[in-house]
Formats: structure tokens, sequence, C-alpha cells
């Protein structure tokens, strides 16, 4: 069930540009923007307010069923909606993983009147599994662990990864890492106890092979590939260079835009992350890659382990870290700062991943578009504590750093879920629907 919400005098950002207007959503659709005659529902002064297309995160991993100490679907949600994020795309590797039409139709039963933002799951590709990637419906994609990470997805050999290429009929995502090159590296690496050699071991040839071995298949298959978390700035020039046909889409992350390989100095494992934070040259390359579209939108790859489970010694400690909540204002701190303009913020956070697996009625402030917005004051500042934070994991990379720009509130279809520090009783997200474009070309360029 929609609701009724009217707001007044805010900045909304549309995807034709920033005006400042009135914005009014009536049975969960925004019915009109500009100067609201008729106000419906509850009339909010938004006034110092922007109105962005509700943020959608592509790329989660809430550990529920089987790593439930680490997240669930209830608490990862609402370290989303509490992010200002109102959909969520949610990654296979659970125990069991989401590999059989059963376990995804568990999730997807699971996450019903519990999900503080709208839910959408991958589901895992395994060696033997593509007469089920090539059938399977009510997924938004299908995941591709190339090289190993965590849990037990994996698919390296290419005759496995022809069959699901071939029988495809929706996105395929992949973990670019190259299976023989980190086996190799690993073992050359035995007993190593310094974490920063996490990003020499996992280097960029690991990521730029697997990345061109999955270009190579999407474009004898002419199947749509999505690139997961793009580390590489060997990467970003090599899908720059490809043709502009709306085959190959990809992400990159904020831990990969903010932090970089001088900070394991400091955290340690707790920066170890798959594929790796790399030094500033590739930092720098991501930036640019966004900024010119190479790179369609970004995701946080939000993946809690426990501070017990991160004090592991280096070789042992789990690789990921928690994103979910905090990406929003990492990226409204870029505007900030004038790395780039809140019109791209809104492409690569809601617009393209909303394009990217065909989320109906998501991505943009339209008549007509679900009524889901993210409410962010711009000009609020406020420093990160993990005691704040709504994930599980209980720990954060950013902690201490103080942002500019925060969201203030989290609306589903016209429904306020989180305002003002605290979530609004009986409000839950909805399964996504999912109509994916067969080619995503890149968007025109915005000003920044
Ligand atoms: O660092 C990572 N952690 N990379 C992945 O690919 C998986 C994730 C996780 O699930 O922990």
């Amino acid at each position: 069930m929609g609701g009724d919400i009217t707001f007044r005098g805010a900045e909304l950002v549309l995807s034709t540009g920033v005006v400042d207007g009135d914005l009014a959503v009536r049975d969960g659709r925004i019915v009109a923007i500009g100067a609201v005659e008729q106000p419906v529902g509850e009339v909010i002064d938004a006034r110092g307010l922007t109105i962005l297309p509700g943020v959608i995160d592509p790329q989660v991993h809430f550990r529920e069923p089987g790593n439930e100490h680490k997240e669930d679907l209830e608490t990862g949600s609402r370290a989303a909606a509490a992010g200002g994020v109102t959909a969520f795309l949610e990654m296979p590797n659970t125990r069991p993983p989401t590999s059989t039409f059963a376990a995804l139709e568990d999730k997807l039963a699971r996450a019903q009147d519990r999900c503080r933002a709208h839910y959408g799951f991958f589901f895992g590709a395994t060696p033997d599994n593509a007469d089920l990637t090539a059938t399977v419906e009510g997924a938004c994609g299908i995941k591709i662990f190339m090289g190993s990470s965590t849990g037990t997805l994996l698919v390296n050999e290419q005759d496995a990864l022809e069959r699901h290429f071939a029988g495809a009929r929706i996105p395929i995502t992949v973990h670019a890492e190259d299976e023989a090159r980190l086996r190799e590296r690993y073992a050359r690496y035995a007993g190593a106890t310094d974490p920063g050699l996490h990003a020499v071991i996992r280097d960029p040839q690991a990521a730029l092979i697997a990345t061109r071995r999955a270009v190579d298949l999407a474009e004898r298959h002419q199947k749509r590939l999505h690139v997961l978390h793009l580390s590489t700035a060997e990467e970003v020039a090599f899908l720059r260079e490809r043709p502009d046909d709306g085959l190959v889409t990809t992400e990159t992350l904020p831990q990969y835009l903010w932090l970089d390989a001088s900070w394991y100095a400091k955290l340690g494992t707790h920066l170890q992350m798959n594929p790796p934070v790399r030094d500033l040259r590739h930092q720098r390359a991501l930036w640019a890659g966004l900024l010119d579209g190479t790179i369609a939108c970004i995701a946080t790859d939000h993946a809690p382990h426990t501070l017990e489970e991160k004090a592991l010694p280096f070789g042992e400690a789990p690789s990921g870290m928690p994103g979910v909540e905090l990406s929003l204002p990492l990226m409204l701190n870029a505007v900030a700062e004038g790395r780039c303009s809140i019109q791209h913020l809104a492409r690569w956070m809601s617009e393209a991943p909303a394009r990217i697996y065909g989320l109906t009625g998501k991505g943009r402030l339209a008549v007509g578009a679900d009524g889901d917005l993210t409410v962010v004051d711009r000009k609020l500042v406020r420093t990160v504590h993990a005691d704040d934070l709504h994930t599980r994991a209980g720990w954060s990379p950013f902690e201490g750093w103080t942002l500019r720009g925060w969201p203030v509130m989290t609306v589903l279809g016209g429904r306020p879920v989180f305002r003002d520090g605290a979530f609004v009783e009986g409000v839950f997200g909805a399964p996504l629907r999912f109509d994916p474009a067969p080619r995503v070309p890149r968007a025109p360029a915005v000003a920044s």
C-alpha cells in the first residue's frame, strides 16, 4: 500500500537538472513536481533540503541465511534505510548459497515484511547449474565469482563459464579476479603477515585478466555483463576503449574512492577486501572513470564481518567491510568538496543502477515514477561513530571521519521509513521487479 506525502520548497534532483520546487506522492507514485496546487498527505516544509531519487545500492552482502551473527536482512536493511538507501540488491554467497531456486525462494520469503528497503537478490552460478542460470526468474542478475572470495561460490572452468554466458537471459555480474593467478600468488606469499600485502597478492593483473576474460565471453555470446567493484586503473582504461555498445557496464565503491593503500598501516585487516583497496594511482583513475561515464554506478559491496573475525591475523581474517549506511554521506561529502555534482551522485547512485538492472519505476524523480525518495541535508556536518550505525558488524573503516551531507529522511512509496534518526513502525520494502534492457549505453555527460 503506497502512501501520500507532499514536500514544499525542496531542491529536486531531476535527471534533466536541479530545480527548486514541490513534490507530491499519491498512492505511492509521484504525481506532481514543481508547484503543487493540491497537496496530498502530510505536508513537509523541505526548504533547505534536497530530494534525490531513492538511492539504490546494487551490491550488498546481508549474510542471511547462515551467518546472521554478522548481519541479517533486518539489520542490513535497517542500515540501508538509515543511510538513505531505498533499495538494495543482495549477493548469493550466503550459507547455503543462493544457487538453487529453493534458496532464492527462501530468501524472498525471509525478506517479506522484514526489510526496511526494497529488495532484490542475485542468483549464484556454480560449475554445474547453468541449466538454472538460463531459466531463473525473480532474480536481479546472475553472480559469477571468477575468483575465490568469501563463501564457496566459484566458477573458473572455461566450459562452465561458456555455458552460463550462452544461456543467461538476465544480466551477468562478475567478481573479476583470476583464480589461477590468485592461487599462484597466495602460494608465493605463503606465511605473509603484513596486511599491506593483500593488494600485492591480489594484484591489478589478477583483476584485469578476469575482466578481459568476462568481456570476451560477453562479446562472443552477446550477453549483458556488469563488472562488479572495479578497482584498477588498467580495467578503467580497458573498458574506456571498448565501443559504447551497451553490452558491458561497471561500478566502483566508496572504499576505493576514499581509501588507498596507505591506510593498511592504520586499519590492517579491517581494510582487507576483495578486490583490494589499492594505491592512489588507481583511485584517481576510478574517479576519472566515473566522471567520464566509463564507470556507470556506485555500489558498496557491504560485507560485514565482526570485530572478532577481523582481529584474526592476516591470512585468517575474512575480506570485506561494511558500507551500505555511509556510501551516501561519503558521496555527499564528495559533492561538498566539489569532486562531483549532486546530479552525478543521483545518476551514479540511483538512475544508473535502476537502468542496469531494469528496476521498474525506480531511479528518477518523474511523474509516474515510484515515490521512493532520499531526502538529504547537504549542509549537515556529522562525525561517523560506529555506535550510531545499524549494521551488526559494529565498526566502520570511516570511524571518526567528519562528513558534510547526510540523509534526514528515507521514503518508500510515499511512506517515510526512517526520519530524524528513527524508524517508522510498520513500513517495509517490497520485492523489486526487473525488466533489464538488452543494452545499457553510457549516459551523456552532465555538467559538474
Ligand atoms: O571483500 C569481499 N567480501 N569481497 C567479496 O567478493 C565478498 C565479500 C564478502 O562477502 O565478505
